[in-house]
């Protein structure tokens, strides 16, 4: 009987100490209601996020991540104009401190946003004088002469068009400009060029046809031949034309 009685204790006792810890969980999940998620939003934070399967770019593409630098590059442009030009005196416009040429070339950059390159001779050898300078220039002719030029070049491969242009020279480019056709031949194929010259009454003298045979693998556009001594003073209708003939190459 004595043994009976203690064994109801115990079981009581058990019994009690389930209870109160029952109680002990069922208050800890009423504070979290309290000071956590609305009802609402309750069962989102246990369900997990849904995952972002897509991709954020095209395979194969490379996507820069937005902290990584800039590579400095001279310019963004597609377009490049290369000329040669001479300062000192010229036929019909005495001593000029800007080139004819270089006059028509830097319009042509700020009308396309092109970049400019300009033939430099390594030594310069050209009289500022003009009839010097016509002698050098036959003797260069004769002998096909292939003056040096400085300076380096910008990397070719950035640009799709390249206008091209200079002075004629007896009835011809310079001769310094076919040390660049060649010299550039193969980094220019399958580029548009676009000659232009400026003249004094032999208008483009054939630099279209000669280009495309210096540069045979590249494509040669329409070109535009301009007064040497309009340049000088009549810049609005030589800016005039320009817009006029790159309007026309599209
Ligand atoms: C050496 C030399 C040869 C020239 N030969 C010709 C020519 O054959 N035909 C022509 O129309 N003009 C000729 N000119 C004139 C130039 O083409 C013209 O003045 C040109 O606009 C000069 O350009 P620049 O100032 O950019 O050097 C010649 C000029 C020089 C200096």
């Amino acid at each position: 009987m004595q043994m009976k009685k203690r064994t109801s204790v115990i079981v009581i006792l058990l019994c009690a100490l389930l209870l109160i810890s029952l109680a002990a969980c069922a208050g800890s999940g009423s504070a979290g209601k309290t000071s956590g998620p609305t009802e609402s939003t309750a069962g989102r934070e246990t369900e997990p996020e849904p995952k972002q399967t897509e991709p954020e770019s095209e395979p194969g593409e490379t996507t820069e991540p937005a902290s990584a630098p800039h590579e400095p590059t001279a310019s963004d442009s597609t377009v490049l104009v290369v000329y040669f030009s001479r300062t000192g005196e010229q036929y019909t416009v005495g001593v000029i401190d800007k080139g004819n040429t270089a006059i028509v070339a830097e319009m042509i950059a700020e009308q396309t946003g092109a970049d400019l390159f300009e033939v430099i001779p390594a030594d310069d050898h050209y009289p500022m004088t003009y009839d010097e300078l016509t002698d050098v220039a036959k003797r260069e002719q004769n002998e096909k002469a292939r003056p040096a030029y400085a300076g380096s070049l910008p990397d070719l491969s950035q640009y799709d068009t390249v206008f091209i242009g200079s002075p004629v020279w007896w009835g011809d480019w310079p001769m310094i400009m076919y040390t660049f056709f060649e010299n550039n031949g193969e980094a220019l194929a399958g580029k548009t060029l676009i000659p232009f010259s400026t003249h004094e009454g032999s208008g483009l003298s054939g630099f279209d046809k000669k280009l495309a045979s210096a540069c045979p693998n590249s494509t040669v556009g329409e070109g535009l031949a301009i007064r040497g001594n309009d340049c000088q003073n009549n810049q609005d209708s030589v800016r005039e034309s320009i817009t006029n003939w790159l309007s026309g190459l599209g």
